[in-house]
């Protein structure tokens, strides 16, 4: 089969590698640009997200598009995806299995997007892709290389929600990711 985010989307449109594919509406492979030199990873969809099968649509989303265009990214040219492709039922965090079974789709979506940065969204996201001990609030904000990538992590929208005394923090963070693309691309 051919070697395209669209054949891959196709390959995990009905996949019922773990429970979640009982109770997804939708499953939420990714969206955006196929050559994006930003890509973002959060945990897993919510409620909005189940419905529509887009990822990060509802009101952590929407303050996600807040910030990019507050430094100047536009949505369209970045690629969103997460950890995990379905709804947790209640939004609990992703089990292990669940992660398990779900992240060698995500791996083959960075394999052909080739994202000069990835961001992760949150702790799961940083915890799954960057370290298990990823202390999200010491550590937000801090480069990581790891194989081709750069990576790093920021407050999940959802936790500025809940708190948005991190809003600082994350426009700082928001900062230093669109420096360092504007740096990377500069080369
Ligand atoms: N939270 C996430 O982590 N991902 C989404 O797609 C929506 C909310």
């Amino acid at each position: 089969m051919e070697n395209t985010l669209e054949a891959l989307a196709a390959r995990c449109a009905d996949c019922q590698k773990c429970a979640l594919g009982q109770t997804r509406t939708n499953l939420v492979f990714g969206t955006g640009n196929p050559h994006a030199d930003l890509m973002f990873v959060g945990e897993a969809p919510g409620e909005q997200e189940d419905l529509t099968g887009t990822p990060f649509v509802g009101r952590a989303g929407q303050l996600l598009d807040k910030f990019l265009y507050a430094v100047d990214i536009e949505r369209k040219d970045v690629y969103i995806a997460n950890i995990l492709k379905c709804r947790p039922p209640k939004n609990r965090d992703p089990l292990p299995e669940e992660e398990d079974a779900c992240i060698g789709y995500l791996r083959e979506q960075v394999r052909l997007i080739r994202p000069k940065v990835i961001v992760c969204l949150g702790r799961i996201a940083a915890m799954k892709l960057i370290k298990p001990d990823f202390k999200i609030t010491k550590e937000h904000g801090t480069w990581f290389e790891k194989g081709n990538y750069l990576m790093t992590a920021v407050y999940h929208p959802a936790a500025l929600l809940r708190d948005p005394r991190k809003k600082e923090d994350m426009l700082e963070d928001m900062k230093r990711i669109k420096a360092k693309l504007d740096e990377t691309e500069a080369i």
